[in-house]
């Protein structure tokens, strides 16, 4: 497995197809060995493009098939940012989620675990905060990245990102901001409780990322500047699943993985 400085995991797709195929296979995994262990799987999520047609997929994996098969009924589902939007406008990361996937799953209503975007937005994160310390974190958390270098809703230089030290030491898990590059309110986990889960999976695609790609795994560390750096689990695993394109600049040519 290719491990770039820091450790991180690289591993290179030939397209979004082959990168979606692997992180289905990484999410059935993953799932398959939190429920035989702790009889659940926590599984934060994000919104975006990136990570649509792998909830695509999850939605039409069959039951029954040894490759794919997911008891829903064990998996919790969390969100790593929302928008702070009602649960029904096409800008809510939740409805994004529900109609690609989670809807055409036998999931539990009440394992969706949805941040509250229509409210005010520091009690929903902090009624969040609460909600997923009785989970006491994930088993995976699925990030992607902003060409400014945010991931979740960690944006460049915000307080979330610039206090994290601090946070750890509160145990603060969720934040509220308003975000001006995107006039709008976020919630967003914090790096505190990204960095305890056991799996982190970034997914990346096209060549629009490839500058920052190369600067968050490559460059030298400015955390503040590029949120994703933050992002280093304490004990768990860190990967990065790139397409070729956003891989393209990378120092040294990594392997394309083989098709699914
Ligand atoms: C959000 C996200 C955000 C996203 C990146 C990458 O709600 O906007 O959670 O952090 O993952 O902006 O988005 P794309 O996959 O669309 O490039």
């Amino acid at each position: 497995m290719p491990a770039a400085a820091g450790g991180d995991h690289v591993h290179v797709f030939a397209d979004l197809d082959a990168l979606t195929a692997a992180a289905a296979r990484r999410f059935v995994e993953d799932a398959r060995e939190a429920i035989a262990a702790r009889g659940r799987f926590i599984v934060c999520i994000s919104g975006g493009d990136t990570p649509r047609p792998l909830y695509e997929r999850l939605a039409h994996f069959s039951h029954g098939d040894a490759t794919s098969d997911v008891a829903w009924s064990r998996v919790h589902v969390f969100w790593a940012d929302e928008r702070c939007v009602p649960p029904d406008d096409e800008r809510s990361n939740y409805r994004m989620a529900r109609e690609a996937w989670l809807e055409h799953v036998a999931i539990p209503a009440d394992h969706v675990h949805r941040l509250r975007g229509e409210i005010d937005p520091r009690a929903a994160a902090a009624e969040y905060d609460i909600e997923l310390h009785a989970f006491a974190g994930a088993d995976l958390v699925l990030l992607g990245l902003g060409e400014d270098g945010h991931t979740a809703s960690l944006f460049p230089h915000s307080p979330a990102v610039v206090e994290r030290r601090e946070d750890v030491a509160r145990d603060r898990w969720v934040r509220a901001e308003h975000v001006a590059s995107v006039a709008m309110w976020r919630l967003t986990l914090t790096p505190a409780v990204i960095n305890r889960a056991r799996d982190v999976v970034f997914l990346v695609a096209g060549a629009r990322k490839a500058a920052r790609v190369k600067e968050v795994i490559e460059g030298p560390p400015a955390p503040d500047a590029l949120p994703a750096q933050a992002i280093r689990p304490d004990d768990g695993r860190l990967s990065w699943f790139l397409d070729e394109a956003a891989a393209g600049l990378l120092r040294g040519r990594r392997p394309t993985n083989p098709p699914a």
